[in-house]
């Protein structure tokens, strides 16, 4: 299937926000038995940033936002919809979208929260999109906004060496011209939920002196069988989404993928046929900030001019769920 008709919603303008404290390799080494070496081996991660305790995910999402729609030349009254993805919501209840509102003052917009992990934001941007061309929305705010270092597990060295905290936004406007949203492509499989879970302190078990003592409330990943079903949920998303855009990888200017693990991204590009030159990497400055780190990889690619008006642009993720998710952007 090819979606080869001009795009309905476009990203207008992005925005980020990053902790200012550096934790590098060396100072989890006090904390758990690793090692500098081995993280930046296996994973590509030197440092990531840590959010103090009063800096929470609503916070870091709305700083992002303000920068976003700030560029886009829009008031916090001009939101219609404000989309949130997150897997460290600042509570169960209500959402962290309907925080960010109020820490916006965005009156006029609807919010809600999705879990979609680490695929967040490339679900934020269909949503988006479908609530534009149902005509629900004229404007919309999608972020993605982590403080992983909260639901890590700071004595599993087999996770809390991954993680980092950040916030990602855009604004999504109708598209006028070519340039917008070309293809999307979304997929899941719940069957492999216990791969990359946290099984304790949701309704199913809830928090209990059980669920404190065995540590179930924190991430638990079965790391190596999770990073094969990344490569090749992210290698089928990224071959549909182009496929259905009508491109192939010659006429993708830069692939900003989702931030795990350098390998993943290495072994991504390469099957995608992508010159390294051509794909943007971050994984070793923030570590894994989960569905904030394509839109933190995005901003900082507009910063630096390695985006530009007309660029395209392939997105691809991969997160817990699972869930994997590609698109085509044409900037
Ligand atoms: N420091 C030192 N040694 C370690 C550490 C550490 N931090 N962690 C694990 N090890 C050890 C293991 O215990 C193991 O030792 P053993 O051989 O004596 O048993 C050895 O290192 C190798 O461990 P593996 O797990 O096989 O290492 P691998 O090369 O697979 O790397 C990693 C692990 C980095 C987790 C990798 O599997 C990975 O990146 N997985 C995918 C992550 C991902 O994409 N997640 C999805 C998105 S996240 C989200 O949705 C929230």
């Amino acid at each position: 299937m090819i979606q080869s008709r001009l795009p309905r919603a476009r990203v207008v303008s992005t925005g980020r926000f990053n902790p200012p404290r550096i934790v590098t390799n060396h100072e989890l080494e006090s904390l758990v038995d690793t090692n500098d070496e081995w993280i930046r081996t296996r994973t590509g991660i030197r440092e990531r940033r840590i959010a103090d305790k009063d800096v929470h995910a609503a916070d870091m999402a709305a700083a992002a936002g303000r920068i976003a729609m700030e560029r886009a030349g829009i008031t916090a009254e001009g939101l219609d919809m404000i989309l949130l993805s997150t897997a460290t919501p600042d509570r169960l209840l209500p959402s962290t979208a309907c925080d960010v509102q109020a820490l916006l003052g965005a009156r006029n917009a609807a919010a809600y929260d999705y879990a979609t992990a680490c695929s967040g934001f490339l679900y934020g941007l269909s949503m988006a999109e479908a609530h534009i061309a149902s005509g629900q929305a004229e404007t919309v705010l999608v972020c993605a906004t982590e403080k992983m270092s909260s639901i890590v597990d700071w004595t599993d060295r087999t996770t809390c060496v991954l993680f980092g905290d950040g916030a990602g936004a855009a604004v999504v406007q109708k598209a006028t011209d070519e340039r917008g949203i070309m293809s999307t492509f979304m997929k899941s499989d719940g069957t492999l939920a216990e791969l990359l879970w946290r099984p304790g302190g949701g309704s199913r078990i809830p928090l209990d002196i059980a669920v404190l003592d065995e540590r179930s409330h924190y991430v638990k990943m079965a790391g190596p069988e999770v990073f094969k079903s990344a490569v090749r949920a992210m290698c089928e998303a990224a071959e549909t989404a182009m496929a259905r855009a009508g491109v192939t990888s010659d006429d993708i200017d830069l692939l900003v993928p989702h931030q795990a693990n350098i390998r993943i991204i290495e072994a991504t590009a390469k099957y995608a046929r992508m010159p390294m030159e051509k794909v943007y990497v971050n994984v070793d400055r923030f570590g894994n900030m989960s569905s904030a780190s394509i839109p933190v990889a995005l901003d900082e690619a507009c910063e630096l001019g390695r985006i530009q008006p007309g660029s395209l642009v392939l997105m691809v993720a991969f997160g817990a769920g699972f869930t994997w998710a590609a698109n085509v952007v044409r900037f």
